[in-house]
């Protein structure tokens, strides 16, 4: 592969994970409200319902797993690519550890649609982790742009 090619590439990484971490809070959102709908009072469900947020959420979360499997493996091919090696660092770690539990915790769903109550607490336990590593992963992902801007080919 030419290494002007091999360079542009590490810009999607970040630019899809950005847009992933807008897409992530979009989906905790629906998340939270599909709760609301679930525990509210008879009255107040009976207008919640009309917003399918259970079932959006679902939808929305099932996006969020597909493009954080491929925007990780991504990310550590594209680093592959231009240095021949990964850098086991906070980044790749916490990367790994951030999709393992969103892949665990979507695991869960079935149980959740049964109406397991700890399944779901799980479930709400490991993706809150999620998004919030996910600031941390913004922070240390930015630190690598700024490198890989520093160390551009002339
Ligand atoms: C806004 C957030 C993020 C930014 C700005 C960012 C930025 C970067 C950059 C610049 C690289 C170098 C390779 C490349 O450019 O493709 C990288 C690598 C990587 N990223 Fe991210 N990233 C972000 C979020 C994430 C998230 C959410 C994950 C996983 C859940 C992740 C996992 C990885 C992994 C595993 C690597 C390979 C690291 C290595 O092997 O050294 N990143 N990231
Ligand atoms: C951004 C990450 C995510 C967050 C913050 C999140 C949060 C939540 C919350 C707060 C609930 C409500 C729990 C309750 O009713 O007590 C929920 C339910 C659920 N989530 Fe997620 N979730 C995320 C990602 C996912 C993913 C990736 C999937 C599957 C692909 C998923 C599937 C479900 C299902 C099936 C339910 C049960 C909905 C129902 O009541 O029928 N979520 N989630």
């Amino acid at each position: 592969m030419p290494a002007d090619l091999a360079y542009n590439l590490n810009f999607l990484h970040p630019l899809a994970m950005w847009g992933l971490l807008a897409l992530s809070g979009y989906a905790m959102l629906l998340g939270i409200k599909a709760k609301k709908t679930r525990t509210a009072d008879a009255e107040t469900r009976k207008t919640l319902i009309k917003g399918h947020f259970a079932k959006r959420h679902y939808l929305y979360g099932s996006a969020v797993l597909a493009v954080m499997v491929l925007g990780t493996f991504g990310g550590m091919a594209v680093t592959y690519l231009n240095n021949g090696k990964l850098f086991v660092g906070p980044h790749l770690l916490v990367g790994i550890a951030m999709t393992t539990m969103l892949v665990l915790a979507a695991a869960l769903s079935p149980l959740m649609q049964h109406g397991n109550l700890i399944a779901r607490k799980i479930h709400v336990g490991l993706n809150m982790g999620v998004v919030t590593l996910f600031l941390w992963q913004a922070l240390t992902g930015m630190q690598i742009v700024t490198k890989i801007w520093e160390n551009r080919p002339a």
